[in-house]
């Protein structure tokens, strides 16, 4: 029996109540932003009468659109990965000594299926995390579980874990995802209380649980020698190095700070500034009650430079 067209044999209904039912079964099937906008989208049709199969296109393409884009902005909130650093805004002839097609390579994560790892390595500023921040961005966009978190961060959370037993959840979590970026190896104090394994330790347990399953990526601005240093162990850091770093698709970069050149630009045009406004006359100013003008410059708060490395 061949099938019935749309609303064939059925009484003619009023397009209000069309209209109604149409939200009904939008709303049903959760098309939200084709709800939001019906009206819109009518008056589209409406005007640029472009026939029902290509509005219906229109209309399940955006709402596709749309959802994939709410997907993709989950994925990065969950991944921990908090400043959006994109790949295209990374000024490639700032740092002429980084090969550009081996980020672009990486960042297509043939890594991920591959289960590779990656060490990005070098001095402050140099672009390490910003790097490793947009490659995480192209994984949410690609659909790769990701997380993202400092080291520290990372530590902390997972020695939180010892204080509420719930350690092993944490520790699984943290070994499940696809990518794994490990930003600032040496940055910042790790703190240990006597109770607690050393960063080392907590760090060998999930290396090893990732090692050969899932791609981690760390970044690092201290001497792999100092890492054992860093980490409060040695030998188990032989260990970590041996499992990620020794097999990592390694990257270095040799070049100039970003932060430094950011500040330099800042100190240029304070200094710009302070030589128009050293034309102002003083003695005219205190004779009309005039004000002091406010220095050309604002004090800034000192930046504390992050806790040296244990000796
Ligand atoms: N080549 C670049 N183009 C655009 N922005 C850059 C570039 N390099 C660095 N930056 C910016 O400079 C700042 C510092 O960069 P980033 O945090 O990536 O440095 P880093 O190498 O990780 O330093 P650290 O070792 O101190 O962690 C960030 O705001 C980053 O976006
Ligand atoms: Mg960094």
């Amino acid at each position: 029996m061949a099938a019935k067209a749309p609303g064939a044999g059925r009484a003619p209904v009023s397009e209000d109540l069309v209209l109604t039912r149409l939200r009904d079964h939008l709303r049903f099937l959760k098309l939200s932003h084709t709800l939001r906008n019906l009206d819109d989208l009518l008056a589209w049709a409406r005007r640029e009468q472009p026939g029902p199969t290509a509005t219906l296109e229109h209309m399940l393409g955006t709402e596709v659109a749309t959802k994939r884009d709410a997907r993709i902005d989950r994925r990065i909130t969950t991944s921990g990965l908090v400043e959006r650093k994109t790949l295209e805004a990374f000024d490639w002839n700032f740092q002429p000594t980084l090969d550009k097609a081996t980020i672009v390579e990486l960042a297509r994560l043939d890594i991920v299926s591959r289960a590779e790892d990656v060490l990005i390595h070098g001095k402050p500023g140099t672009g390490k995390s910003h790097i490793l921040k947009g490659i995480g961005l192209k994984a949410c966009e690609q659909g790769v579980s990701l997380r993202y978190a400092r080291c520290v961060d990372l530590l902390d959370d997972l020695h939180a874990g010892l204080a509420d037993g719930t350690y092993p959840k944490r520790l699984r979590a943290w070994a499940r995802p696809q990518l794994l970026i490990i930003d600032d190896v040496g940055l910042g104090h790790l703190k240990k209380r006597d109770d607690e394994p050393t960063a080392a330790h907590t760090l060998y347990n999930l290396v090893d649980r990732r090692h050969g399953r899932a791609s981690t990526a760390i970044t690092s601005n201290i001497d792999l020698s100092d890492w054992g240093r860093y980490l409060g162990d040695a030998i188990l850091t032989t260990a970590i190095l041996d499992r990620i770093v020794m097999n990592a698709i390694r990257i270095r970069i040799d070049g100039p700070s970003y932060r430094q050149q950011v500040a330099d630009q800042r100190a240029k045009k304070r200094g710009a500034k302070r030589g128009r406004t050293s034309h102002y006359d003083d003695s005219k100013r205190s004779a009309a009650h005039l004000p002091r003008p406010r220095p050309p410059y604002r004090k800034r708060r000192l930046r504390l430079h992050p806790e040296p490395i244990p000796a």
